[in-house]
């Protein structure tokens, strides 16, 4: 029987720097929510990747006196690297250096053209090269890029247009007919509004620079980065070289972006595919922004944090904790140490670490005895399921914790370690069955430690085996989970 199919993206990154937090962030999101689906069962591809073309790239190398390609290709494997330490586990790192994309956007182009949706024009406008897009004067009232703050440049050149205006009622309608397409819900107002105010034909080629994908029918012109790089979510799965493939996992299920991108991907995206004939991806999920120490993070102001910084504060099982215990997924968030200190001695060492540690010593002295698992009835698992399934991931990981409080409490309350308590074996029975599903499911969330709970205990990780009654009977005293800091 074949698997119900599972297909996850995260925005390709520009290589100008090293990861850092921000780009961390999503990465992790679709990880855990990748291993979630795992563990339900489905077949799941996970694409993340590079994006490597375009002026912020060109300019970025060029100052370090390299070419592009050399440039990238030096920065890639801190990117391949910081995924790695993470313990992400994606299907594919796709670089959009790679001919196999660049075969997939000139066929887009071809494709879109062949509609009649493409004509050659000339641009002028207010261009940000750290967005690598146009702005009109409406959107940046002091001719000052509303991200990046900077002075926008005034270009004007001859470029080929994408008829967006086109897809304007198509586009407003998919959003009526598919609800989760622009997710979270609050944002998607926003992007309603603003596509019902009109759109403009989007410039989709540039000849001021050179580094980039040609147009295929007008090989001075260079496609414009965000044409090229949306294109990877079909290239990933093989939009031209393995057909089957594209077939079994398109249209994507989420692309996870961040709320500075929704634009891209909920208008530009959607139309391009329109205009292709390609049905459209079924949700796009738009999170929130981390400020470090309540500041922007940048890079000049020392207000960043890079993958083995958060790492080395207290292991990659806390990082990845910390980034989604507390702030809503979709909202903005404050990084800080501290926090993530207190978060991993309070909750991972205390509640989880020490759950783990007393249930096992006790057992080791007390032996288990199996009967039915009462305790297991306060688990609520359908709850935590259908939060996943709405991307609440932060209510997810409460509603799990809830449950190890529960845990604690019950041991608090029965005392198995005392001499005068009955049935310690069966109490501590309950217990560990019910740790052996703490584990499971915290598996997507922290791995590193569900993978060591599982080795001890010996069960397998699967999402047949929270139900399942555990079968082990001896129980050794485990090592410590979470060194308090
Ligand atoms: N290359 C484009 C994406 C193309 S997708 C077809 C791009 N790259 S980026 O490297 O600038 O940013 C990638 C992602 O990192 C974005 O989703 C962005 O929101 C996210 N983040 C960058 N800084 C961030 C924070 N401080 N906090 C959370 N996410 C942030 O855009």
């Amino acid at each position: 029987m074949s698997r119900e199919k599972f297909y996850i993206t995260t925005p390709i990154y520009y290589p100008n720097d090293i990861p850092h937090i921000g780009h961390a962030y999503t990465t992790l999101a679709a990880d855990i929510i990748a291993r979630w689906q795992t563990l339900l069962g489905k077949e799941v591809f996970f694409l993340t990747g590079t994006d490597e073309h375009g002026k912020k790239i060109e300019l970025a190398a060029r100052q370090k006196g390299k070419s592009p390609k050399a440039f990238v290709d030096e920065l890639i494997p801190s990117f391949v690297d910081a995924w790695k330490k993470l313990n992400i586990r994606y299907s594919r790192f796709l670089r959009t250096t790679e001919k196999e994309h660049e075969a997939v956007v000139q066929s887009l182009l071809n494709s879109v053209r062949k509609k009649g949706d493409i004509y050659l024009g000339t641009y002028e406008g207010y261009y940000c090269t750290d967005c690598e897009a146009y702005y009109t004067e409406k959107d940046a009232p002091e001719l000052k890029c509303p991200i990046h703050h900077k002075t926008l440049e005034k270009l004007q050149e001859k470029s080929y247009f994408f008829k967006l205006s086109k897809y304007q009622k198509q586009l407003l309608s998919y959003y009526k007919k598919n609800k989760l397409f622009l997710s979270p819900e609050f944002r998607s107002n926003e992007i309603i509004n603003r596509v019902s105010e009109g759109l403009q034909d989007l410039s989709i080629s540039r000849t001021s620079f050179s580094w980039g994908i040609p147009i295929p029918f007008d090989e001075k012109h260079i496609t414009y980065v965000w044409f090229d790089a949306l294109a990877n979510y079909l290239t990933g799965i093989g939009y031209l070289n393995d057909k089957k493939k594209f077939k079994k996992f398109w249209p994507a299920d989420v692309h996870l972006v961040g709320k500075d991108i929704s634009w891209f991907h909920c208008v530009i995206w959607p139309a391009m595919l329109f205009s292709a004939g390609i049905e459209p991806p079924r949700q796009i999920f738009s999170h929130g922004w981390w400020t470090f120490d309540k500041e922007k993070i940048s890079k000049s102001r020392g207000k960043v944090i890079n993958v083995d910084e958060l790492i080395a504060i207290a292991g990659v099982d806390s990082a990845r904790y910390f980034l989604f215990r507390e702030t809503p997924f979709g909202q903005d968030g404050d990084f800080s140490e501290k926090e993530l200190i207190e978060k991993h001695n309070n909750e991972l060492a205390n509640k989880l670490g020490n759950l783990f540690s007393r249930v096992t010593s006790s057992a080791e002295k007390n032996g288990i005895k199996k009967i039915e698992n009462k305790l297991i009835k306060k688990l609520a698992l359908k709850e935590i399921e259908k939060k996943m399934e709405d991307l609440e991931i932060d209510k997810a990981l409460s509603t799990i914790f809830s449950f190890i409080d529960k845990c604690n409490e019950y041991i608090q309350e029965k005392k198995p370690w005392e001499s005068e308590t009955t049935d310690k074996d069966k109490i501590l029975y309950e217990l560990i069955d019910s740790i052996k599903a703490i584990a499971i499911l915290l598996w997507p969330f922290i791995p590193e430690t569900s993978e060591k709970i599982a080795r001890h205990l010996d069960f397998e990780i699967s999402y047949e085996n929270i139900k399942k009654a555990y079968q082990g009977n001896t129980i050794k005293k485990a090592d410590i989970l979470f060194k308090k800091i």
